[in-house]
């Protein structure tokens, strides 16, 4: 939008407040004062947001603190201690090993007393297990090796995941893979960009759960609970 425009929007988006709108009307043959208020937003300096203060993009009103604070709560949401302190468990499953898994995994979570939330990536639309992973602390990813790369539908969860930018969880991994697994590497790589630490060692099977991998993932509910309860 340039300068005119935004003088304009600012008419109409502020018309229940008669007191911006005589001031805007005020100026409306003041090019120069037009320009000065909207060729640009305030920003933060090194003293904060400072501004003359009046209508405009260019002045400290109602508009940029309330766009301040918006910016600074969206801040906050996004670092690891805002989030509620529990787990999401988000899997995929052709067979029914992982899932087995994952079901395990979920029992021992509760048993101390963790708070857990568990999708089938195959079932459940991402952008409700996106919902919970914006809402808990933690997320165990779990999905079998398919042709050399993740499982489909766990792949279109973890693009949706770094497309919302969502930053500050704490994650695990359990792979599955019959003969060359690599889903927990494949998982991670798409999850770069998002920078999460990861809560506890991964937990690799091999089709199905074998003897003493109860203890592994045993294990893997330990390090979580004590993550969240950190
Ligand atoms: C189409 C297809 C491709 C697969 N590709 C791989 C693979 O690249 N590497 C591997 O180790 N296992 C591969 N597998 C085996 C699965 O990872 C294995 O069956 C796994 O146990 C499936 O997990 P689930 O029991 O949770 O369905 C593949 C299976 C299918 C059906």
């Amino acid at each position: 939008m340039n300068v005119q425009e935004n003088y304009e929007q600012w008419l109409k988006d502020f018309a229940d407040d008669q007191e911006t709108v005589r001031e805007l009307e005020s100026i409306r043959n003041d090019a120069a004062e037009i320009e000065d208020r909207f060729y640009t937003e305030l920003s933060f300096g090194t003293a904060g947001m400072r501004g003359v203060l009046g209508a405009g993009t260019n002045r400290m009103n109602r508009y940029n603190v309330r766009r301040a604070t918006k910016g600074l709560a969206a801040y906050l949401k996004q670092q690891p201690g805002a989030a509620e302190r529990g787990v999401v468990i988000a899997y995929a499953s052709v067979y029914g090993g992982t899932e087995n898994a994952a079901n395990i995994l979920a029992c021992r979570l509760r048993e101390q007393g963790v708070q857990v939330d568990m999708f089938d990536t195959s079932v459940t639309p991402a952008s409700y297990i996106l919902a919970a992973a914006f809402r808990f602390s933690h997320v165990v990813l779990a999905a079998p090796t398919y042709n050399g790369g993740v499982f489909v539908t766990m792949e279109n969860l973890l693009h949706d995941l770094t497309a919302h930018g969502l930053k500050g969880r704490r994650a695990a991994y359990i792979e599955n893979g019959s003969w060359a697994p690599t889903s927990a590497r494949g998982m991670q790589k798409l999850l770069e960009p998002l920078n999460w630490e990861t809560a506890a060692d991964t937990v690799t099977l091999r089709s199905a759960l074998r003897q003493g991998q109860q203890e592994d993932l045993e294990r893997m509910a330990m390090q979580l609970a004590e993550s969240v309860k950190a």
